[in-house]
């Protein structure tokens, strides 16, 4: 594809050759990311950061990537502080704030939202997760993650085995990866799921025509006994019609150490999009696992700001100017 000015709504926009380029570019922003070395290849570049619903990981590393290149970051944040809550369209705000930016981040709670929010935008428009619909973002920096975390054991994401388990309806981050993972060969997915959350039979048929083994289960113990990857995610309980139908499901598929201990084979890493709800009546990935050293929720939580900062240097179209521009910092950097 060409990333020059593009938007980044969709993971089906990709080709495996795109996904490649953006990871070689992903993998030059180390020193960047990690403060070894600064980059001004953005200076005076202008980030929009539109988000709508609440995000922690997506905003502050969306902004940060964009700090890292060495632009600027003008964010809203929820409806009220938007002029949106006085009944402005999403063409004209997009309108408007294309004019005070020269990229923006969105995230919406409606699917689609983002899509036609781009449509009526001056400049490109990367979608942060709009409603249950996709994370495209995510699901670049999870393959990134599944691509490094597997690499250090001697394997491809071809052959990859891999479980998903929890909310799979309403999870954008599963929907985007199951359909980034029909560019691989010799992919298992195994869905785990109550069966009222089960994947979207689309994104199911769209895997199984790209020759994705796909297995659906509604047993933990049985889905995570032969992956390479578990991969669990949060009951999305925003998006329920009540917080007691949220109840229904919610701690229904918790992993911790012992039943990771016995029923997953060694070295199987494991997963989450994050937010994981500690809350003790989810508690789906429990803080017993916090030192077990196949967790990779941080490392892939980190890699979120290579693959963003990629992202960024490809739509601007400075992939192969970032070192250029570039000095090493002269501050204490102790303990990372
Ligand atoms: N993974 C993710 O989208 O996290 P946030 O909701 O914190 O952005």
């Amino acid at each position: 594809m060409e990333f020059t000015g593009a938007h980044i709504l969709s993971i089906t926009q990709f080709e495996r050759a795109d996904i490649e380029r953006i990871f070689r570019v992903a993998d030059n922003m180390e020193p960047y990311a990690q403060r070894k070395r600064v980059t001004r290849v953005l200076e005076g570049a202008i980030l929009g950061n539109m988000f709508f619903e609440p995000s922690t990981r997506t905003r502050v590393s969306f902004g940060a990537a964009f700090n890292l290149l060495g632009g600027e970051v003008r964010e809203t944040t929820g409806f009220k502080s938007s002029a949106i809550s006085k009944g402005e369209s999403l063409y004209d705000t997009a309108r408007v704030l294309s004019g005070y930016s020269d990229v923006i981040c969105m995230r919406h709670p409606e699917a689609g939202s983002v899509a036609e929010f781009a449509a009526a935008s001056r400049v490109p428009v990367i979608n942060g997760g709009d409603g249950p619909n996709e994370h495209p973002s995510q699901a670049l920096l999870d393959l990134y993650t599944i691509r490094k975390e597997l690499a250090d054991r001697g394997r491809t994401v071809d052959g990859l085995r891999i479980a998903m388990i929890g909310d799979l309806k309403y999870g954008r981050t599963v929907h985007s990866l199951c359909k980034l993972l029909c560019l691989f060969d010799r992919v298992q997915v195994t869905l785990v799921a109550p069966q009222e959350l089960a994947m979207p039979g689309y994104v199911v048929e769209q895997m199984r025509e790209a020759g994705v083994e796909v297995t659906i289960s509604d047993d933990l113990l049985h889905g995570i006994g032969h992956v390479d990857i578990a991969y669990s995610t949060r009951i999305q309980e925003e998006r329920f019609a009540s917080k007691d139908e949220a109840n229904l499901y919610r701690g229904r598929f918790r992993l911790n150490q012992a039943i990771y201990t016995q029923y997953c084979e060694p070295n199987t890493v494991i997963m989450h999009p994050l937010p994981r709800d500690s809350r003790a009546d989810a508690n789906e990935l429990d803080n017993d696992l916090n030192h077990n050293p196949n967790l990779a929720i941080f490392r892939q939580a980190d890699n979120g700001v290579l693959v963003r900062m990629a992202l960024f240097a490809l739509i601007l179209d400075v992939a192969d100017q970032v070192d250029a521009h570039a000095r090493d910092v002269n501050w204490y950097r102790g303990g990372r």
